[in-house]
C-alpha cells in the first residue's frame, strides 16, 4: 500500500476543538491539506476568523464555529450542526486547553505563594478543570453520540507530558486535568472499541504556540525550555502534523487507548 493510501483522509469530516491556534490549528491544517473537510471550533472568534480565512485562501475546505468546550450544550450544538450539514463525522480532535498560571515554583525559581497547594481557590480549580478536563469529556460525549450509530470514528485527545510527569513551575490543576484526561481517553477507548471507534491521545512537550499568552516567545523562558530538552529546542506546531495524520487515518487501524508522547526527548531527562 502506498503512503498516500495508508494515510488517506480525503473527504473525511473532522472537528477540531481549540482549532484557531497552535497545535489544534496544525492538526486541522494537516487534515485539510490532505483533502478532509475541517471544522475548527474555538472560543476566540477573532483568531478563528483569521485562521479560517488563511486556510480558505489556500483553497482548503475549512469552516469555523465558535464553541466553548466547558459547556456541553455549546459543544453539542456545533456537533449537531456539522452532522446536519455533512451527514457524518469521521475524526475529532479534543484539543482545546489552557495554561492555568504558575505552580508552586514561580518563573524566577522561587517558591510561589499563589501557586501553593493551600492557596488554590475553588474558583480557580473549577474554572481550569472545566476547560482542560470537562472540555475533553464533553467532546468525547458528543463524538460518541454521533459516531456510535455510524459504527466508525477516530478521536484524538491532546493531553500533555504533564499527564505523565510533575514539575513545580506549571499550575497544579493542569497536572490533575491532563492526567485525568489521559485516563478518560483510555476508558473511552475501551467502551467505544466495539463500535469501531478508536480513541488515542497526543502528549506534547513544549511547542511554540499561543498558550499562556505565547510565553514561549519570551527569550528567557524559551531558553529555559530549550535547556531542559535533549534536542535543545521547542517544537514548531507543524511538527504535530505527522502524528495527527497517523492517528486520524487508516495507518493507525489497530491503535487505540494509547497516549503518544511527542516531546523531543524531554521525558528522558537532561542531556549534554
Ligand atoms: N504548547 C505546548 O507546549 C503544549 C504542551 C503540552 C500540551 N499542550 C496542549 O495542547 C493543546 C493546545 O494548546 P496550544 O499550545 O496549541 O495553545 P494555543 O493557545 O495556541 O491554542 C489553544 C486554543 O484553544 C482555544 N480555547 C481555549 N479555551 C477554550 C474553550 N473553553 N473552548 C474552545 N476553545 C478554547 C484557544 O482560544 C486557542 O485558540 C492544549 O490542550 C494544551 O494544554 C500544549
Amino acid at each position: 500500500m502506498s503512503v498516500t493510501q495508508l494515510f488517506d483522509v480525503r473527504n473525511q469530516v473532522c472537528i477540531v476543538t481549540g482549532g484557531a491556534s497552535g497545535i489544534g490549528l496544525a492538526c486541522g491544517e494537516a487534515m485539510a491539506e490532505n483533502g478532509a473537510r475541517v471544522f475548527l471550533g474555538d472560543v476566540d472568534s477573532r483568531r478563528l476568523d483569521f485562521a479560517v480565512e488563511r486556510l480558505c485562501s489556500r483553497g482548503l475546505k475549512v469552516e469555523g464555529r465558535v464553541l466553548d468546550v466547558s459547556s456541553r450544550a455549546s459543544v453539542a450544538s456545533v456537533f449537531d450542526e456539522v452532522l446536519e450539514l455533512t451527514g457524518r463525522l469521521d475524526v475529532v480532535f479534543a484539543n482545546a486547553g489552557v495554561d492555568v498560571g504558575e505552580g508552586f515554583i514561580a518563573r524566577d525559581g522561587s517558591r510561589s505563594v499563589e501557586g501553593a497547594l493551600e492557596n488554590i481557590t475553588e474558583q480557580h480549580w473549577r474554572k481550569y478543570l472545566g476547560i482542560n478536563l470537562d472540555g475533553v469529556l464533553h467532546t468525547l460525549q458528543e463524538a460518541a453520540r454521533h459516531m456510535k450509530p455510524q459504527g466508525s470514528g477516530k478521536i484524538i485527545v491532546t493531553t500533555s507530558i504533564a499527564s505523565l510527569c510533575n514539575v513545580g513551575g506549571v499550575g497544579t490543576s493542569y497536572f490533575a486535568a491532563k492526567a485525568a484526561a489521559s485516563h478518560l481517553m483510555r476508558q473511552a477507548a475501551l467502551e467505544l472499541a466495539r463500535y469501531n471507534i478508536q480513541v488515542n491521545a497526543i502528549a506534547p512537550g513544549a511547542f511554540a504556540t499561543n498558550i499562556a499568552n505565547g510565553h514561549v516567545r519570551d527569550p528567557e523562558f524559551r531558553r529555559l525550555l530549550e535547556s531542559s530538552n535533549p534536542q535543545h529546542r521547542v517544537a514548531d506546531p507543524e511538527e504535530i502534523k505527522g502524528l495527527a495524520l497517523l492517528l486520524a487515518s487508516g495507518a493507525s487501524s489497530f491503535i487505540t487507548g494509547t497516549e503518544i508522547v511527542i516531546d523531543g526527548g524531554s521525558l528522558l531527562g537532561p542531556a549534554d
